[in-house]
């Protein structure tokens, strides 16, 4: 069954986040018909300048709210006939996970259940209609880490969460899981692997080095480098959502990646090459003298690989972006958006990186 064509009534939970404002404007260009809501309790990382040039878009509503309300969710469920959950709310950092795991339980765990248990009720009211999607969006942490030569991560791969934040993730995880098992609840679930792009709250390795190369600060590599993510542009993340709610099956999980497995210290010395070329004045130059190995993060997974051919042979989507063409795109947005970024340099901010940094 294909839900392209039908009109919906989207809630976007985390829209004011980075994958999540990335999917807000995603959605509105692609389907300008149309309703959609976004519930962002705006902590350090939720920006309603995210979404500012969306604030006008006549069936755009934004509500600053906490997906642990009940109360609220359910309100929102019922005035805005709500056909869709697109579920990105949640604490993400998994250095701030290992600083402080209760939020995470809070929102990830009890937040995720809030939401289901709401669309559960909302759902059962209004006759069980065939064409409802609840999309949780998740991570390929909750699989763990991989050894250099393990095959990818695929939909069946055992969890084994090594973080609070993978660990609170796959806690969510395995709710939506059991809603659909259960109640016939319509959830899909989507592991996906690192992103990057524009909106990218500067605490993430990626934005993190950009600014500190802007600002000629020590770019902090942890332990030897050499773990590997696997990066997808977040753009490309946006359209395996769109294609996962328009053509997923109910009940079904889906591996979602970029097939661009990378070293740590390679992204970064990338990264450097690409500010020396792409910026001028840098107070370093070239970049990468900023390059400093620190004190690796506690059970740092060492290897993600996501295994994309489920979604690719049963709904058609591939990645498009490669990783020098994003990093380049990513760096140019930070570049000519500096409004953007400074002021989240806060003193907040400053403490945090104090805390993980010294
Ligand atoms: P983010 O931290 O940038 O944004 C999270 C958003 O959720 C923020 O706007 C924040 O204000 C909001 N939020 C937090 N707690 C809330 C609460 N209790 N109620 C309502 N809103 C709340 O995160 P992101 O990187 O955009 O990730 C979005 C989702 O995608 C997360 O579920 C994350 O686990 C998943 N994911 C992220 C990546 C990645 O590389 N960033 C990769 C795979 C999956
Ligand atoms: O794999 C998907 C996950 O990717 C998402 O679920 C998370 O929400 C997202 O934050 C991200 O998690 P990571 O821990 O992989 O991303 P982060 O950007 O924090 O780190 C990427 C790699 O870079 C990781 O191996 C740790 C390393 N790193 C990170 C920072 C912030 C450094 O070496 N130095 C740093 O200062």
């Amino acid at each position: 069954m294909s839900l392209s064509k039908e009109k919906k009534s989207i809630l976007i939970t985390g829209g004011a986040g980075f994958i999540g404002s990335n999917f807000v404007h995603h959605w509105c260009q692609n389907y300008s018909d149309d309703q959609v809501i976004v519930l962002d309790a705006l902590t350090y990382a939720g920006n309603r300048q995210n979404l500012a040039d969306l604030e006008n878009r006549k069936q755009f509503k934004f509500i600053q709210g906490d997906i642990c309300d009940r109360p609220l969710i359910e309100k929102i469920l019922k005035e805005e006939q709500v056909t869709t959950v697109a579920h990105f709310a949640a604490e993400s950092h998994v250095d701030r996970s290992i600083l402080g795991p209760d939020a995470f339980v809070q929102t990830n765990v009890i937040g995720t259940f809030t939401l289901l248990e709401s669309f559960r009720h909302y759902w059962n009211e209004q006759g069980n209609p065939e064409n409802s999607r609840f999309l949780h969006v998740s991570t390929d942490e909750v699989y763990g880490s991989l050894e250099a030569d393990d095959p990818a991560f695929s939909e069946v791969t055992p969890y084994a969460p090594n973080s609070p934040y993978s660990a609170s993730k796959a806690g969510s995880d395995h709710l939506a899981r059991a809603y659909f098992h259960t109640y016939n609840l319509p959830t899909i679930i989507t592991n996906c692997s690192n992103n990057y792009g524009p909106y990218h709250f500067p605490e993430k390795l990626i934005p993190l080095m950009c600014i500190n190369i802007l600002l000629g600060k020590p770019l902090p590599v942890y332990g030897d480098g050499q773990n590997i993510r696997d990066w997808l542009y977040v753009g490309d993340h946006c359209s395996a959502l769109e294609t996962v709610i328009n053509k997923g099956k109910a009940g079904e999980t889906y591996n979602i990646g970029g097939n661009n497995e990378v070293k740590n210290i390679d992204l970064v010395t990338m990264l450097c090459e690409l500010m020396d070329e792409l910026a001028s004045d840098l107070p370093v130059k070239p970049a990468k003298e900023l390059i400093t190995f620190v004190k690796d993060r506690p059970s740092h997974d060492r290897r993600y690989a996501i295994d994309a051919t489920k979604i690719k042979t049963e709904l058609g989507w591939t990645p498009k972006e490669t990783v020098e063409n994003g990093l380049r795109k990513t760096i140019e947005w930070y570049l000519n958006d500096q409004k953007w970024w400074q002021p989240l340099l806060s003193k907040d901010y400053q403490e945090y990186y104090q805390k993980v940094y010294g």
